[in-house]
């Protein structure tokens, strides 16, 4: 059997305001996670979506993922009857960007996760936060052998307002969501929220939370740090262990869209080969910075043409 990696988050159609006034539409959320994937994982592994896509954004996820050369499994991603989730992403600065949602897609249920026990691993990336129940994770994590699951709670740490404006709000039943995956990715406004310290934490206590995090059942944590790298926690002969990485200078960063879904997917292919908290960081770091210098999502041509010929010293 050709090794899996299963994927679990939701397709969002975006609608971007830039900083000058523009308007550009483009696919975004699970988008940025698959196209790494597809890039970043062996020529042999099969990468299975599993989740809900809106009747009118379907035959256009479905066009644009399959012109990776990669065997991406559509059995398990499923049509749905009503509108894709749509969110229109205003730039106030360059580093921060406001946010309007419509309503998410159906959760997946316990039943659904099933067809992705056999994986390898998943990657779950919270991207509206109702993309997957918590029960069907907890599921997935008890299934025997279980699938190495990567969470990124992103959106998990955000609440949704009357307009569809989000807002950090503590998490509901957060211990139980950490306890359903092996590594927990959280930027650093998700861990201070996590943390119970509101939107933002000091990096002493940053470092504190994710020792304790890391002290607990997860293998590794990551914390993202944007512009300054991210910190990794992660579990060694029963000691925690922690390195500030910084992103290795990549030129001008000029659109950070899918940073943190490329960190996530780069880091994961990445420690399935070498099974090394460090290195598989190191690269996600470098990969994660690479995203930020091109504007508009992820295609073949750019793998091929930006973020490839960077990579070559990054063999695992
Ligand atoms: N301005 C930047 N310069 C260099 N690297 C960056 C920059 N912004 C982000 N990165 C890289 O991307 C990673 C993830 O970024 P960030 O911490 O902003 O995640 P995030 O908030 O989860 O992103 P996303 O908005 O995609 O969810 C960082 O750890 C870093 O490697
Ligand atoms: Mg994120």
């Amino acid at each position: 059997m050709p090794q899996r990696i299963g994927v679990i988050g939701t397709f969002i159609r975006d609608t971007i305001v830039t900083l000058d006034g523009k308007t550009v539409e483009s696919i975004g959320g699970l988008y940025h996670t698959l196209a790494y994937l597809a890039h970043l994982a062996d020529a042999t592994t099969e990468i299975q979506p599993l989740g809900f896509v809106g009747e009118d954004f379907y035959d256009t996820i479905q066009k644009t993922l399959t012109q990776f050369n990669k065997k991406i499994l559509f059995t398990h991603l499923h049509r749905v009857p009503q509108p894709n989730t749509q969110v229109t992403l205003t730039y106030l600065t360059p580093e921060t960007r406001e946010e309007l949602t419509t309503p998410g897609m159906p959760p997946i249920t316990s039943a659904e996760i099933l067809a992705l026990t056999g994986c390898e691993a998943v990657l779950a990336n919270l991207i509206t936060g109702s993309d997957i129940a918590l029960e069907a994770l907890k599921t997935l994590r008890k299934s025997t052998p279980s699938p190495l699951i990567y969470l990124d709670l992103h959106s998990l740490a955000l609440g949704i307002d009357k307009s569809g404006k989000r807002y950090y709000r503590p998490i509901p039943e957060a211990a139980d969501w950490v306890a359903a995956c092996h590594i927990l990715q959280l930027n650093e406004h998700e861990a201070a929220t996590l943390a119970g310290f509101g939107k933002t934490a000091t990096y002493e206590d940053l470092v504190k939370f994710g020792q304790t995090l890391a002290a607990g059942n997860l293998l590794a944590c990551h914390i993202t740090l944007g512009s300054a790298g991210s910190l990794l926690f992660y579990r060694q002969h029963n000691t925690v262990d922690y390195e500030h990485v910084s992103p290795a200078p990549v030129g001008p960063v000029v659109d950070i869209i899918g940073c943190g879904d490329a960190f996530g997917a780069a880091f994961l292919t990445h420690f399935m080969k070498s099974k090394n908290f460090s290195a598989a960081t190191h690269f996600a770091n470098r990969v994660a910075g690479l995203n930020g210098t091109f504007v508009g999502s992820l295609t073949p041509d750019i793998f091929r043409h930006v973020i490839k010929p960077q990579l070559d010293s990054f063999a695992s």
